[in-house]
């Protein structure tokens, strides 16, 4: 490719060190469709004449065929994937396969395929992560009055529901979602054309390149058009926060799925058994998304580091953009697969829920609110007054709503018959009506609009 200014050839540490075909063969489908959009400009702008776009357009279309068929065979001595594609176009149609790549560089044909490339993978993850969600809004609605316990620090805190719970992570996935598309509407611009980092004398029409591969437009600096990786550190990022959330959610099906909780049980077909402990069924899936989020937070790392002391404008360091977020992906996309299986077909229990909602004295704060509000105690005062029933039940080894009024009346004389309407789960629940509380009418309210806007509506 270079062959004119090099009495020698590579040494052959050098050709492995330099190759890149091994990993960016994945872009083989969005290298041909930016040279096809290439080729064109190229022809109507007649820097290529309509003959030679026309032989030319002829064997872009037999590699992809062969591509399609049988994949393509890696020659270690043409680097990339760019350099595959253009010698097998030589060898299936002559030396006129050498005008494609006038006003372009492989500068700025990487950073258009690798958009490319990328942008394919933010619909595909967006469509993924929409699938959840519709697992997730499905499961809520049939536990929109399932009462569990909501925890912080792990302890008992207060009753809330199943539906409200995994509503919470609709709401987490919806955020990733708009970080995706974010980064989509950033990513969608066209760097082709700024050839190898200046631009080119040819009379190229940048503005239809872009149109017709679907960008909103060129890119306006050349320099940082073939630099600038900031789509795929977008992705990167946005694939962290994603992975994070289906991690926290991997961390409570293992934690619910354990024997102590007892909350869900895993199907057969997402659980593994053990060799030795026959009893044994093990929540790998959930575990397996657990660990992959580490992975992908390390993709998202080492391309920062890749990048963080590069000038302008492209490097060979560069190259080492692509193994990250195609790790990235494969493994975000198998992680949002998994978890949506899991979370379709994860088998809950109410009533040890509900048992265990019950405990740690989780209305606590239903006795302190209804003092205030019926009794008209200041809240530090009636958290003060509850806190002393709880001890009292704690010693007697009872729930709140077992004290007897007596036993409430001798702590504090305000307590009335009407405090045990609020002292059970189900009536603590009820009352938590702000909105995004957690009263099943409104879980049924945010799950309702959550349908609406998942299409889900029949
Ligand atoms: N294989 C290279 C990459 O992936 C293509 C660009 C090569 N450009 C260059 N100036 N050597 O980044």
């Amino acid at each position: 490719m270079w062959g004119g200014r090099f009495a020698e050839g590579p040494a052959a540490v050098m050709r492995e060190i330099n190759a890149s075909i091994g990993f960016d063969k994945r872009l083989w489908r969005h290298d041909l469709a930016a040279s096809r959009a290439h080729l064109a400009m190229l022809a109507a702008k007649r820097i290529v004449s309509a003959a030679d776009a026309e032989i030319i357009g002829d064997g872009l279309d037999r590699i992809e065929q062969e591509f399609e068929a049988g994949g393509l065979t890696e020659d270690p001595a043409l680097e990339d994937i760019h350099m595959h594609v253009e010698a097998r176009l030589a060898e299936l149609v002559g030396p006129v396969a050498g005008r494609l790549h006038t006003a372009r560089s492989r500068n700025d044909q990487v950073a258009t395929d690798f958009r490319l490339w990328v942008r394919d993978a933010i619909d595909a993850v967006e469509a993924g992560l929409a699938d959840l969600q519709r697992a997730l809004v499905t499961r809520a609605a049939d536990h929109a009055d399932t009462v569990m316990p909501g925890f912080t620090h792990l302890q008992v805190a207060q009753p809330v529901t199943l539906g409200h719970h995994l509503m919470a992570y609709h709401e987490m996935i919806a955020r990733d979602r708009s970080r995706f598309a974010d980064a989509r509407a950033r990513l969608n611009r066209c760097p082709l054309g700024a050839a190898a980092l200046g631009g080119t004398s040819f009379p190229i029409d940048r503005e239809w390149t872009a149109a017709s591969l679907g960008f909103d437009g060129p890119t306006a600096n050349s320099l940082d058009s073939v630099s600038d990786r900031d789509f795929a550190l977008d992705y990167l990022m946005a694939a962290t926060q994603c992975a994070l959330h289906l991690s926290r959610l991997a961390e409570e099906i293992i934690i619910w799925a354990s024997q102590p909780f007892c909350f869900v049980r895993l199907p057969d077909d997402f659980s593994t058994g053990s060799s030795i402990m026959p009893q044994k069924r093990n929540p790998d899936a959930a575990e397996l998304v657990r660990g992959h989020a580490g992975r992908i937070a390390g993709c998202m790392t080492a391309l920062v580091i890749t990048m963080k002391g590069l000038p302008l404008a492209y490097s060979k360091d560069m190259q080492d953009d692509k193994p990250p977020v195609f790790e990235a992906h494969d493994l975000l996309a198998l992680s949002v697969a998994a978890m949506t299986g899991m979370i379709d077909s994860l088998t809950f229990y109410p009533e040890h829920m509900r048992t265990a909602a019950d405990s740690g004295f989780s209305t606590a704060t239903d006795l302190a609110d209804w003092l205030v509000r019926e009794a008209g105690v200041p809240f530090r005062e009636a958290h003060h007054i509850t806190g002393a029933a709880v001890r009292r039940a704690e010693e007697m080894r009872v729930r709140l709503a077992e004290l007897s009024l007596d036993e409430l009346r001798g702590i504090d004389g305000r307590i009335g018959p009407g405090v045990y309407d609020v002292l059970t789960v189900e009536a603590s629940v009820a009352s938590r009506t702000s909105f995004g509380g957690t009263a099943p009418d409104q879980v049924r309210a945010r799950i309702a609009e959550a349908r609406a806007a998942l299409g889900m509506e029949r």
